[in-house]
């Protein structure tokens, strides 16, 4: 960010200079900084755009769920806010639970599309643990 600034405002003085002069060397150095300084610029403008875009890359169950699970099931499992079920008294086999975070029934939200494979088996995990 800095670095650009200085680059614009050397880039000012040197481009009058140069073009005054018709010092061929000093305008193309300052036209270079402009572009340098733009290049920099759509850089970190780009980079902005793919960050917001990455999905969560946490394969933490217990970050997960905090984030996708508890406005309705609670950190322990047991709110049951919206009728969620208690998940504490969830009495489904591995294959059942994946594909309930999958695919959703009900009120409850799929998550097949926010969540990869290995995150749907992180957060499962997790929710086994809230069990007694
Ligand atoms: C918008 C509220 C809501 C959110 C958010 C939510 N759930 Fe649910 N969940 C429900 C509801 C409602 C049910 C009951 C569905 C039914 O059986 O009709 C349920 C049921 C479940 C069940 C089935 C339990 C059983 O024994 O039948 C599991 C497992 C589950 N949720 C896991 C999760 C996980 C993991 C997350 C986060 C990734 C999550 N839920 C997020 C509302 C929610």
């Amino acid at each position: 960010m800095i670095i650009k600034i200085i680059a614009v405002l050397i880039s000012i003085p040197l481009a009058i200079v140069g073009f005054k002069k018709s010092n061929k060397a000093l305008a193309s150095i300052s036209l270079l900084l402009i572009l340098a300084a733009y290049g920099l610029a759509e850089a970190s403008h780009k980079k902005l755009i793919s960050a917001s875009k990455e999905p969560i890359a946490k394969n933490d169950g217990k970050e997960l769920y905090t984030a996708y699970c508890t406005k309705c099931h609670g950190e322990d499992g047991k709110a049951g806010i919206m009728s969620a079920t208690d998940l504490s008294l969830s009495q489904l086999d591995d294959a059942a639970l994946f594909e309930m975070i999958k695919t959703g029934k009900g009120s409850m939200p799929s998550f097949g599309s926010q969540l990869d494979e290995q995150q749907v088996q992180a957060v499962g995990q997790y929710i086994k643990a809230l069990r007694k």
